[in-house]
């Protein structure tokens, strides 16, 4: 491992990331994995508790995080922790938007559903997602661009490219943030450096607290949902977080300086598979 971390290509060694949603399960896999391999990270959470956990896992294994409580979905708050890091690693270099999910109320189980889904819900989750994604990214963004290299990942997901059933709203902000993470790419690029880059995963299915509920019963057995999941993923099985490790590693490091505005999936072939 060591002489991966050391070569060049993809040497992410002192740089400081800032992961929004970094107390979450799959954000915070990120972190543990980025400064297992020398990068600085800042774990920014809603639940402060949370990110200080993993903050503090980190710490014990000889790595450099810190934890700080904010909100995506508001600038002030965003500014308030850009400054905060600043303070602590003097610089910023990469920002990953992992803060996101579902809101129950914007989940129509039937068609019946979506027509009287709460307004509130379906605000909430395109908020969360999208204003979540692009406050964050104006806001880390402009320390970015003044440094005039640095580079944002987004979070992507397999409903924003073929809407899956149920999760209307969250499935219309995921397909604007690839379509964010592009026109940020080409605008950052072709205006301010080509060396300041924006690009995001899609992640497939992976089981957290948002969803297992939807994957599987208490005793572990696959509902009719996951059992459908796992159906049209040639690699039949959900993920594990660390697997969106080498990816993300690839994308934030020296070796992507001519990848931008992509969205890589990290989904066992689901994306690829039309289930024939
Ligand atoms: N799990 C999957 O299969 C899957 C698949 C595709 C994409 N994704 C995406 O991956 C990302 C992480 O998901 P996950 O499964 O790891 O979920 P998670 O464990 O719930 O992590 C999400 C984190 O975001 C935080 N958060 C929520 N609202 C926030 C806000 N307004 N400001 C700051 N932080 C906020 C949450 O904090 P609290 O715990 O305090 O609410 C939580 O720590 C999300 O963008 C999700 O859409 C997940």
């Amino acid at each position: 491992m060591t002489e991966f971390i050391s070569d060049p290509l993809f040497d992410i060694r002192e740089q400081v990331i800032v992961i929004t949603g970094g107390g979450g399960v799959l954000p915070g896999a990120l972190g543990r994995g980025l400064a297992a391999r020398g990068a600085r990270v800042m774990l920014l959470s809603r639940t402060l508790s949370k990110a200080q956990t993993i903050a503090a896992e980190i710490r014990a294994a000889g790595g450099e995080a810190i934890a700080l409580a904010g909100d995506v979905t508001d600038r002030a708050s965003m500014q308030a922790a850009a400054e905060k890091t600043l303070s602590e690693y003097g610089r910023i270099d990469h920002l990953i938007n992992g803060a996101g999910g579902q809101v129950q109320g914007a989940i129509a189980m039937t068609a019946d559903r979506f027509f009287e889904l709460s307004e509130a819900d379906l605000r909430a989750v395109i908020d969360l997602n999208l204003m979540g994604t692009i406050l964050p990214s104006q806001v880390f963004g402009a320390y970015l661009a003044r440094q005039k290299q640095g580079s944002i990942l987004n979070f992507s997901s397999m409903a924003s490219s073929r809407p899956l059933t149920r999760g209307v709203g969250y499935a219309a902000a995921k397909a604007a943030i690839d379509n964010f993470t592009r026109w940020l790419a080409v605008t950052l690029a072709r205006e301010i450096s080509p060396r300041l880059r924006v690009n995001a995963i899609a992640p497939g299915f992976f089981v957290g607290d948002q969803n297992r509920a939807m994957l599987m019963n208490e005793t572990g057995e696959l509902t009719p949902r996951g059992q459908t999941i796992i159906a049209h993923t040639p690699m039949g099985r959900f993920g594990k977080p660390d697997e969106l490790l080498s990816a993300t590693i690839w994308l934030l490091s020296p070796g992507a300086s001519l990848v931008t505005g992509v969205v890589v999936p990290i989904d066992g072939g689901f994306g690829a598979f039309s289930g024939v």
